[in-house]
């Protein structure tokens, strides 16, 4: 996942108002009253999150399991001369140096995360590396999304020279989405195309609270689609503000 589409995400999260998702981090930091000096990003794939909060004065840290998706990020930053570290690592065996006041994971991390022991162990990992009193904010597709937007589902999408078709399968067992991506990619008069699979679980926002607890966090917010107002049946992005 995420290799050669590694090299066409930012292409196609185009129109996604990243400045905006910042804007509702900041604004639960707010909430909190927080201020952080340092924040790691999860699942941070381009770094379009990380190094937003990098130029708004935080010290940042992105972790991502692709190493192309982490190329980019480091190049992008590289050119925007913001000081940030990149680290490949996956998230269900974070390792990091010390203690920190924030932890993200933004725009399906967690949905990528299959199984809830792995997911437990993701939640471990966090706990173990926030400071007392520190923030865990993350958000899912939620389960309505991905078992009744998506699943089984054929999609297709352009931007500029990218163009996607995608098939999804929900499996109502297991909970999980697959999507078989397949890209035709403009290059001079031909088009190269690839395939990806690429597999997220549809999750309760319950069967996430249950683990949250289980390794020790107060979870203080659900809330959804970039408001503080709790989610409703037909809500898309879930957030799960939680302290330590
Ligand atoms: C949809 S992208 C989101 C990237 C970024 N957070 C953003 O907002 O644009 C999902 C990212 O999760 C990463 N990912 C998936 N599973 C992971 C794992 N087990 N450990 C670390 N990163 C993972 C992928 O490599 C990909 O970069």
């Amino acid at each position: 996942m995420y290799r050669d589409f590694a090299y066409v995400y930012d292409e196609l999260m185009k129109d996604v108002d990243y400045d905006a998702w910042v804007d509702f981090i900041e604004k639960v930091f707010q909430t909190y009253q927080v201020r952080p000096e340092r924040i790691v990003d999860l699942a941070c794939g381009t770094g379009n999150i990380t190094s937003r909060l990098a130029s708004r004065g935080y010290m940042l840290t992105g972790v991502d399991i692709s190493n192309e998706m982490l190329g980019i990020a480091r190049e992008k930053s590289r050119k925007q001369g913001l000081f940030l570290q990149y680290i490949n690592q996956d998230i269900r065996e974070l390792q990091l140096h010390g203690l920190v006041d924030v932890i993200v994971c933004m725009c399906d991390g967690v949905n990528y995360i299959l199984d809830d022991t792995d997911l437990k162990q993701v939640f471990e990992r966090v706990y173990q590396y926030l400071r007392p009193g520190g923030l865990f904010l993350f958000d899912i597709s939620s389960h309505y999304k991905l078992s009744e937007i998506l699943a089984n589902n054929l999609m297709a999408e352009t931007e500029g020279d990218v163009n996607l078709v995608w098939f999804n399968n929900f499996d109502e067992k297991t909970n999980i989405l697959q999507m078989d991506l397949t890209f035709f990619v403009r290059q001079g008069d031909l088009f190269k195309r690839f395939y990806e699979t690429h597999f997220q679980r549809a999750y309760k926002n319950n069967e996430i609270i249950d683990l949250l607890r289980q390794v020790g966090f107060n979870i203080d917010k659900v809330c959804a689609d970039f408001s503080l107002d709790p989610p409703s049946k037909d809500s898309e992005r879930i957030f799960f503000c939680s302290v330590k």
